[in-house]
């Protein structure tokens, strides 16, 4: 069997841009249907065996301001998925956190910007290949794109506050303020 949690959407902006109830939403998407969807099929996951692939982020690796509520979503996934992984193997089910950086697709338009931000560094299908490399590899987590890659391991072992602090300067740098659609 196979479970693949991939819907998912972000934000920009200075908490709580674009406003409390998106940020909510977005835990319950990205987090809570991710936790719930598991759930429910983890009895026939058990039962037959399987896997469970779940679409985490580059951005779940550190401390993101300006994308807060959803980098975090996406660490949970992450921790979650790798914790899991080690605990249901044994019982025949692996999971594994998919961790694309920038990737071509809707998602910027979804987040609220008006056109691409121009980060889309990887195509759909590139990442899609990874992740099933991956799933086939049988490894718990992986950073799509060799940059990227090198990027979360850098990231991951920095102290989080200056994390943060360097991901605050490095995403203001980008001024994507300026690609945000118009409020209404
Ligand atoms: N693109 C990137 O740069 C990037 C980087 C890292 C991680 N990711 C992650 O990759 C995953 C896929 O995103 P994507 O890049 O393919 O973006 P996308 O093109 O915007 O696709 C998002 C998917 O999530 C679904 N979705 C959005 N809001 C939903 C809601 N409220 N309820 C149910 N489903 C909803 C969409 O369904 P509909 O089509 O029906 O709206 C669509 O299938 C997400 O988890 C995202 O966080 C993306």
């Amino acid at each position: 069997m196979l479970l693949v949690n991939n819907s998912g959407f972000g934000s920009y902006g200075e908490f709580p841009a674009p406003g409390v109830a998106r940020n909510l939403e977005m835990i319950d998407l990205n987090v809570r249907a991710v936790v719930h969807l598991t759930g429910l099929l983890w009895p026939d996951l058990r039962a037959r065996g399987g896997v469970v692939a779940n679409v985490a982020s580059l951005a779940g690796y550190q401390p993101t301001p300006l994308m807060t509520t959803y980098a975090a979503t996406k660490a949970f996934v992450l921790n979650w998925s790798v914790a899991l992984d080690a605990e249901a193997r044994p019982h025949g089910v692996r999971c594994v956190a998919i961790c694309p950086g920038p990737v071509s697709t809707n998602f910027s338009k979804a987040a609220g910007f008006a056109s691409s931000t121009g980060l889309g560094g990887q195509s759909a299908e590139a990442c899609a290949e990874e992740a099933l490399d991956a799933m086939a590899a049988g490894a718990p987590e992986r950073v799509t794109g060799l940059r990227h890659r090198l990027l979360s391991v850098l990231s991951a072992r920095l102290p989080k506050p200056w994390a943060a602090a360097i991901g605050l300067r490095m995403i203001r740098r980008l001024r994507l303020d300026r690609l945000l659609k118009p409020a209404d």
